[in-house]
């Protein structure tokens, strides 16, 4: 017979921080309930009907009970929102040099795109004890990649980028669900993360279709889809130059300083209207419909890799 597990193996480093705070607020509220449910049961048969208790009502009161009374459940929320808070706020941002992998959900299974090019559905490949942050988006409904071995859930959303990051500290096979219902078959879109040792990973990586590395990938969209017919090299359409654009402040027409992060180059691909640079046209026609949510996040990756290095452009 399997053994009945209370919870999933705790496979991350914020596995432990996630079930401390769990077990925490278990507690307090298995305190509060007894605290409230035994004098109930108390009072309730000392004044049951017929019973000879004295029912004069005496009044009687003490400052420092109510005052405790107050002040103790203020202290423990706001002990316990600052605990939450702070282990939040540290799952949203991913470390600077973690593994990073494309994700996209669609109805009904995850598309995976590890940087080196490699391309898996349903099935995450990761090498033991290396940071890993997911970029997730959507091509459809709201989906969820959910592991419950590293104790981390994020919305996959259409129309915005979200992150999800983790460093895996066991081997081993894990459980990927989908947890936000997204249709019909919600419940088959399903999968596994596999924990790897890092040379065996390595070595995953090259088997199979192994194809080319991710930004290279979007290099060769941005030339054939003729992105780089306006925006690179000397051009006779007046288009913004986007080599190293990435995580550069973009002054727009409205005045506003934007930063070009990977939702603005998504948006300006998809709604080239919505926020026009600063002394240009709104010339460019939209890709909508025309290109997948993978292919921007090609694209990106590339326009990443060009701000990673030095310009070549005086
Ligand atoms: Cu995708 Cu539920």
């Amino acid at each position: 017979m399997d053994q009945f597990h209370l919870f999933p193996p705790q496979a991350s480093s914020g596995a432990s921080h996630v079930d401390w705070l769990f077990l925490a607020l278990t507690l307090v509220s298995l305190f509060f309930v007894v605290l409230v449910f035994l004098p109930i049961t108390f009072f309730a048969i000392k004044y049951r009907r017929g019973s000879s208790a004295d029912r004069s009502h005496p009044s009687s009161g003490s400052n420092l009970l109510e005052a405790g009374w107050t002040l103790f459940p203020i202290l423990l929320s706001v002990g316990l929102f600052i605990w939450g808070a702070t282990t939040y706020y540290h799952m949203q941002r991913p470390p600077r040099d973690a593994l990073q992998v494309q994700v996209v959900g669609k109805q009904w299974m995850w598309k995976l795109q590890h940087a080196e090019g490699k391309k898996e559905i349903n099935e995450l490949h990761l090498p033991l004890g290396r940071t890993v942050n997911l970029t997730l988006t959507s091509e459809d409904a709201i989906h969820s990649f959910f592991v419950p071995a590293f104790r981390v859930k994020q919305d996959a959303v259409p129309g915005r980028y979200a992150n999800e990051w983790f460093r895996p500290t066991r081997l081993g096979e894990y459980h990927l669900f989908c947890a936000e219902y997204c249709g019909t078959n919600h419940s088959r879109m399903v999968g596994r993360v596999v924990v790897m040792e890092p040379a065996e990973y390595e070595d995953w990586l090259r088997t199979g279709e192994t194809g080319q590395s991710v930004a290279l990938e979007g290099q060769r969209q941005f030339r054939e889809r003729g992105c780089s017919g306006c925006h690179e090299g000397s051009t006779t359409i007046h288009a913004p130059p986007l080599r190293g654009i990435y995580g550069k402040q973009v002054p727009l027409a409205s005045g506003e300083v934007i930063t070009a992060d990977d939702q603005y180059l998504r948006d300006s691909i998809l709604l080239p209207g919505k926020q026009i640079s600063a002394g240009y046209d709104n010339v460019m026609p939209s890709y909508s419909g025309h290109i997948s949510e993978a292919e921007i996040m090609q694209i990106t990756a590339y326009l990443k890799s060009t701000s990673d290095q030095p310009s070549t452009k005086p």
